[in-house]
């Protein structure tokens, strides 16, 4: 396990030109349960998440309704995405906005520092952008003349802009991706970066001219800095101004860590590290790129219409059991498919069966057994089975291995469903004289379900309290308390009601 003691991570600041989809959703409840494991740990945590909003898409959406585009993107930001974290548990330090005079006042400072540094010149650009992506694109990734990933035709851009030498910092991001395997994560995404480098920098163009909307160049205000640019800079701008009065960077800078998709890993792994050499801070201690979540095979959108979004159905089953979906469905870094059936199944199977009748079997067993008292007694588990509890959710959370963290816990709930079944404590009930071996099954079952809920905590952030609580165990979520034999005894335990209550499946859209 790797001593981890402060841990800063951050999400994509999403773009606000739609509304949020489980994609997103996907990323702020992975990075979640990284951050309150952390915390469980005891470490230093800071989460980040916030709403990109300079894309010129931003710009032409409000201009179509007619809306000045600040009183556009302020109510779809307060509506829409402020309450995405709410809505799937999680609990972020801070939501930026990149329209936040901090950020644009540090966003300059940050272009003035690469053009005291000599790395900004002007030239001309003439080329093609993608409006869908923001960037610019090339003529070889064109396929019949359009993005392939939007389906639009690239607009024709000449213009004067202000230029960043990345091609100069190819053998300093080589080195950094030698010297530091980890640095990008899955190892596969690593590779894929480093080729990125190895096939050539381009300069490219760190303003946009001819758009009012955006952060103006600093030294020269008809142009605005690039929306990417703009953007990126939002993990470390954040700190300055999140708690007021104070700068966090020197406590938090040093172990950022940056979850992102995919789709922006050229962003992220190449760009960005070039800019914060480039501006004299130091690069990031990680960036994990996970994979896409495709529904039922296609790519999750709200364009393609008649589909229903499995955050909609948070209403449905709750927010914990969507993460818990969301979590297991696909190992954590590859793509992936799923389908709404899947949410169902996986509720009543998993959840309904394996962990809540659990605790109201366990329960049930307590109040008609022991008048509701948990009798103290000796653990019939293994510390063993603990101690691989403990490193194995820790080990895969050291390595974002989201997935393999619950695939662990639940490998051990199950195996404390098998010693039910095994021990047979309501066969143990007839006879008076099995007592004392009816109390170690009893404590043995509610000590199991107490370590689980510990461990699940950060997955199942609502769930888990309410098992330590209806055990009559202390809420202490502390991840040492994932061990044997820390379960109190506890008086006017009554049969628990269904964690996981039965519900109707939704009729999913055709
Ligand atoms: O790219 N599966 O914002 P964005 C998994 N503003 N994750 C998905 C997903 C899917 N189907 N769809 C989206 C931007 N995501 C920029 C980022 S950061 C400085 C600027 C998630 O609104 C995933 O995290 O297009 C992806 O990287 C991100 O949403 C893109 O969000
Ligand atoms: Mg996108």
């Amino acid at each position: 396990m790797i001593a981890v003691s402060t841990f800063y991570l951050t999400t994509p600041i999403y773009y606000v030109n739609s509304t949020p989809h489980i994609g997103h959703a996907y990323t702020t409840i992975a990075a979640d349960i990284l951050v309150r494991h952390h915390r469980q740990r005891g470490d230093d945590t800071f989460f980040l998440t916030g709403t990109d909003e300079h894309a010129s898409k931003v710009f032409r959406v409000a201009e179509e309704r007619g809306l000045d585009a600040k009183v556009f993107v302020d109510r779809i930001v307060e509506e829409n995405w402020r309450p995405l974290a709410p809505l799937v548990g999680a609990e972020p330090d801070f939501f930026i906005r990149t329209t936040d005079d901090e950020h644009k006042a540090f966003v300059q400072d940050f272009v003035e520092r690469l053009r005291a540094n000599g790395h900004i010149y002007e030239g001309t650009y003439s080329g093609l952008y993608c409006v869908g992506h923001e960037t610019f694109i090339s003529e070889g990734e064109l396929v019949d003349g359009k993005c392939p990933e939007h389906g639009t035709v690239p607009e024709f851009i000449e213009e004067q802009n202000w230029f960043f030498r990345l091609s100069s910092f190819q053998d300093a991001l080589l080195r950094l991706y030698d010297e530091r395997p980890d640095f990008v994560l899955p190892r596969f995404r690593s590779n894929e970066a480093r080729s990125l480098i190895e096939a050539g920098l381009e300069d490219f163009s760190l303003s946009r001219q001819g758009q009012p909307w955006g952060v103006p160049i600093p030294w020269n205000p008809e142009q605005v800095t690039w929306v990417w640019v703009d953007a990126l800079i939002n993990y470390l701008s954040a700190l300055t101004y999140a708690e007021p009065g104070e700068d966090l960077r020197e406590e938090y800078w040093p172990h950022v860590r940056h979850l992102i998709g995919k789709d922006i890993l050229r962003l992220h792994c190449v760009l960005w590290p070039a800019l914060l050499l480039g501006a004299g801070y130091s690069v990031p201690t990680q960036i994990f790129v996970h994979g896409y979540l495709l529904l039922d095979d296609r790519k999750i959108s709200k364009t393609l219409g008649n589909v229903i979004d499995p955050l909609d159905l948070i209403g449905v089953y709750g927010a914990d059991a969507v993460r818990f979906w969301a979590a297991r469905s696909v190992s954590f870094g590859q793509d992936g498919s799923v389908s709404l059936e899947s949410l169902h199944e996986r509720y009543e199977r998993e959840l309904g069966n394996d962990l809540g009748n659990l605790l109201s079997r366990t329960t049930a067993m307590l109040a008609k057994y022991r008048d509701g008292r948990v009798p103290v007694a000796d653990s019939e588990l293994a510390e063993q089975a603990f101690a691989d509890l403990r490193d194995r959710v820790a080990g895969s959370l050291d390595v974002f291995d989201v997935t393999g963290g619950i695939d662990a816990i639940w490998e051990f709930v199950r195996s404390l469903n098998k010693y039910v079944t095994d021990s047979k404590p309501w066969e143990l009930a007839k006879d008076e004289a099995n007592a004392p071996k009816l109390d170690r099954v009893l404590f043995t079952l509610v000590d199991g379900l107490r370590a689980a809920a510990v461990a699940l905590a950060s997955y199942l952030p609502e769930t888990a309290p309410s098992i330590l609580d209806a055990l009559g165990q202390p809420v202490d979520l502390a991840w040492d308390g994932v061990a044997r034999g820390r379960a109190v005894a506890a008086e006017g335990i009554d049969a628990a009601a269904p964690l996981f209550p039965r519900v109707e499946a939704p009729a999913t859209a055709a």
